[in-house]
């Protein structure tokens, strides 16, 4: 090995190395599930687990690259920013600029590119988008038909078609 070409080489495994060290992207935190949206259907929240849950609830999957640097740092700035902009896991506190986006956001732009290409399942197929678009729309809307044996994990009062429930 040529002295500059194995002294570049040393530097960014070194590099690597340190990147290891930044706490950032680390913590891989699932906080508790307070609040579920009343889901229309159990469809409904299988597809939305499968393509949304990752960046949107507390029960990320945490990939084995989410332990290594740089991907950690990436990743890690997926879920904040998901969690923060809409937590299914955190429906009590909503934000109703993200539940009026989500709807038509499944239809293309979510799950973003980057992670559909890293993850097969959650290239949802067009019929797929079809149920969870039509799923969101019922289940924001208050329909409800979950079988009795697969209870709504968190039932608003007035449930049935008795328009959006309270916020
Ligand atoms: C890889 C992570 C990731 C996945 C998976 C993902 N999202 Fe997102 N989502 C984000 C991020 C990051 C933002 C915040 C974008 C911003 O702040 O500009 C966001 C924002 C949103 C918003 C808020 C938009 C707004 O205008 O406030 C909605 C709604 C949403 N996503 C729906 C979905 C749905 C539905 C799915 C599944 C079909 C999904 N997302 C899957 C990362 C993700």
């Amino acid at each position: 090995m040529r002295p500059r070409f194995r002294h570049v080489a040393f530097s960014i495994l070194g590099l690597a190395v340190l990147a290891q060290l930044v706490p950032y992207g680390r913590r891989h935190s699932n906080p508790p599930i307070v609040a579920e949206p009343a889901w229309d259907t159990r469809t409904t929240r299988d597809l939305a687990v499968t393509a949304c849950f990752d960046c949107h609830s507390n029960q990320t999957h945490w990939p084995w690259y989410s332990h290594v640097a740089p991907f950690s740092w990436l990743v890690q700035r997926d879920v904040d920013r998901g969690r923060a902009a809409l937590n299914f896991s955190e429906w009590h506190q909503r934000p109703s600029k993200a539940v009026d986006a989500l709807p038509t956001l499944c239809e293309g732009a979510m799950p973003p590119a980057p992670y559909r290409r890293t993850h097969a399942l959650a290239r949802l197929t067009l019929r797929e988008k079809e149920l969870l678009y039509d799923g969101f729309a019922r289940t924001l809307s208050g329909v409800n038909e979950f079988q009795a044996s697969e209870p709504a994990l968190h039932p608003e009062p007035g449930d049935g078609g008795s328009g959006r429930g309270g916020f």
